[in-house]
């Protein structure tokens, strides 16, 4: 596990990275070390999957939720900057479908309202923004290794990487029964280990990320170039390179289409149907920022999404066209 920490934050641009047992984790544990509690509220999206709030509610903060910049799917800087007030402690972006957040302006946010940046890389591993791997932009960056994922374990896991060595030691702790040395606990701690095959198996995936993330990019261009106009799908925006974890299109008759591309044998899915303000679960334990959710609403009704996995072979990337050439 120590060796992969290693070999993760070298592949970050981070001094540190600290294993622990989930994405999801990842960002609680991180929330808690930047001295997140009760009472305090984190501005976050809810244009995203549902961990993303969990972990905030795990701390017994608030989660704020923000509207989306509709060209990227992320947060919206202007829309997080009217929902900081006095009790925001964090702000938590979303590296969506692999894309970044525009990290330049939420960047210069937190550092105007001294906050801390918490990126949420579950679904960006081997995303670039100005020339920076995902996860090195602020505070810290919380990874998830969920099988699915850009750079997937063969069972749970995640990742915080950071270049705060007070913050590093202070999640080292809270991992691990609050331990300082052998048996000794400095703070009340958790119990949220890598476990050391899943660190293994990750050593072994992450010298092939790069070539992965290479032709996860190939097929999503291979899609662009043969939908033309037929359907609207974001790439790349300024200073971000995508990593393409999810091929996300929109569609204003999304339900057809996806019928009729069921019909030739295309499988799609939706991520995610439901926003998190609007979760049974979870809309009575969140606030919706200033101006409403009026992007997240409608991209919950149009978004749909593709086959895209490093193992398509070309021959089902042509086949996937042809059906959206036939449907779209
Ligand atoms: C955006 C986002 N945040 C957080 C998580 C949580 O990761 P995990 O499932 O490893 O706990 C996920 C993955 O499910 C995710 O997609």
């Amino acid at each position: 596990m120590e060796a992969f920490e290693k070999e993760f934050a070298r592949s970050a641009g981070t001094r540190h990275c600290v294993a622990v047992a989930s994405g999801t984790d990842a960002l609680w544990l991180s929330l808690l070390a930047a001295g997140v509690g009760p009472g305090d509220e984190v501005v976050t999206v809810s244009h995203t999957c549902v961990p993303t709030a969990a972990a905030i509610l795990q701390c017994g903060a608030t989660p704020v939720l923000v509207d989306v910049d509709p060209a990227t799917m992320t947060m919206d800087p202007a829309c997080a900057a009217r929902a900081i007030t006095r009790r925001t402690k964090a702000i938590l972006p979303v590296h969506l479908y692999g894309l970044c957040a525009d990290l330049a302006a939420l960047k210069s946010l937190a550092r105007a309202k001294g906050l801390p940046l918490i990126e949420d890389c579950a679904q960006a591993a081997g995303a670039i923004f100005d020339g920076r791997p995902a996860g090195g932009h602020g505070l810290a960056g919380a990874f998830s290794f969920y099988p699915t994922k850009n750079l997937g374990a063969l069972g749970d896991g995640g990742a915080v990487t950071t270049d705060d060595a007070s913050f590093a030691a202070r999640l080292r702790r809270l991992r691990f029964y609050g331990y300082e040395e052998a048996q000794v606990s400095r703070e009340a701690g958790h119990n949220s280990r890598l476990d050391e095959l899943q660190a293994a198996f990750l050593s072994i995936s992450l010298k092939r990320l790069p070539s992965w993330i290479r032709s996860r990019r190939e097929i999503a261009a291979l899609y662009r170039d043969g939908f033309g106009d037929r359907l609207s799908c974001p790439g790349d925006a300024p200073l971000r390179r995508h990593a393409y974890h999810l091929f996300v299109a929109r569609s204003s008759r999304r339900g057809a289409l996806r019928r009729a591309l069921a019909a030739r044998g295309v499988e799609t899915a939706v991520h995610y149907p439901v926003p998190v303000h609007r979760q049974r679960g979870y809309a009575p334990l969140c606030k919706i920022g200033p101006g409403g959710l009026a992007v997240t609403e409608r991209l919950a009704r149009e978004i749909v999404s593709l086959p895209l996995y490093p193992e398509l072979r070309p021959g089902e990337v042509k086949r996937v066209v042809a059906a959206v050439r036939a449907c779209a």
